[in-house]
């Protein structure tokens, strides 16, 4: 907000590189007792880009316990993950094409990793997000808060 009311003459070349690009990297775990690791996941105003990495922590194949992260509005991830379970594991459990989908990784296995990487341009400051596996019967245990502030 500061750098456009600033933004004149050689203040706006300083500002905008100032603004540099910045992606904020966080990692979370999914392990074979279906939970994640961390509840909450928190992306400062200053990030431009947000990259999350899954791990499964595990042993079991993703046929039977697999794990993705994927997020959207709170008051939707419910039936975007109910319309993933059609979609089956061949596409990760995604509805293909779904806009209510603003992220999301592949479905691995223990001792696998995938990663995700997105704008936040994607996200509005304050907005309710959640995070969670879409795997069929997991996003009741596995899901947390998602803020952009
Ligand atoms: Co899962």
């Amino acid at each position: 907000m500061i750098r456009k009311t600033v933004c004149a003459l050689a203040l706006c070349f300083a500002a905008s590189h100032a603004y540099a690009a910045k992606t904020c990297a966080y990692k979370i775990e999914g392990n074979d007792a279906m939970q994640y690791n961390l509840a909450q996941i928190t992306v400062g105003s200053d990030c431009t880009d947000v990259e999350v990495t899954l791990t499964h922590s595990g042993k079991l194949p993703k046929q039977t316990m697999g794990h993705n992260w994927a997020l959207a509005k709170t008051a939707e991830f419910q039936a975007v993950a109910n319309a993933g379970l059609a979609a089956g594991l061949d596409k990760d459990y995604i509805p293909e094409g779904d806009k209510r989908v603003i992220a999301h990784t592949k479905v691995v296995g223990g001792g696998e990793s995938a990663s995700v990487k997105f704008p936040v341009s994607k996200l509005t400051k304050g907005g309710d997000y959640t995070f969670f596996c879409s795997f069929p019967g997991h996003y009741g245990a596995m899901k947390g808060k998602f803020i952009y502030q």
